[in-house]
């Protein structure tokens, strides 16, 4: 089984979209193995996006992702990297896929309402970022993590 992690943005959850989007990846088949309400420091969020540090829109993007609370969620399905990818749509909500998160609840590349961990690795990674390895036993990370 495979784990990603999603994230509800700032945007996504002061609009109260944060049920509709659980329903949806639940009826995808998703199991939820952790979900906690946070609101990043800047230390935090920059450590999380450190990958793009030093592009345009690094800055744009921390003061955004600590802007409010986000909504962390360890999930594990078959296939679970690409499949939330897949559901979330394009970054940018203009070019999402109609019936995809983004292209339902996005405003734009900045407000565009979930971030889905982008490889297996990452999926890991970013799980770990935000839960205690020992809340997460059944998760099989610890053999790759
Ligand atoms: P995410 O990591 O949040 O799931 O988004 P993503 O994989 O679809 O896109 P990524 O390239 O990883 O970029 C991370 C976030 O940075 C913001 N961004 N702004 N103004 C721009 O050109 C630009 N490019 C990226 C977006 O909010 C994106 O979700
Ligand atoms: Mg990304």
């Amino acid at each position: 089984m495979e784990t990603t992690c999603l994230l509800i943005k700032p945007d996504g959850v002061a609009e109260a979209h944060v049920g509709e989007i659980v329903a949806r990846i639940e009826e995808e088949g998703f199991t939820i193995r952790g979900i906690r309400l946070v609101r990043l420091g800047r230390p935090k969020a920059e450590a999380f996006y450190a990958i793009h540090r030093g592009r345009p829109f690094f800055e744009g993007l921390i003061e955004y992702m600590t802007s409010g609370p986000i909504v962390a969620i360890a999930l594990e399905r078959e296939d679970a990297v690409e499949h939330l990818r897949h559901m979330i749509g394009a970054t940018d909500p203009t070019d999402a896929e109609e019936g995809t998160i983004r292209a339902m609840f996005g405003k734009d590349i900045g407000a565009n309402t979930v971030h889905g961990s982008d490889s297996v690795e990452n999926g890991i990674r970013e799980v770990l970022f935000f839960f205690p390895k020992e809340e997460l036993v059944e998760l099989g990370v610890s053999a790759g993590g």
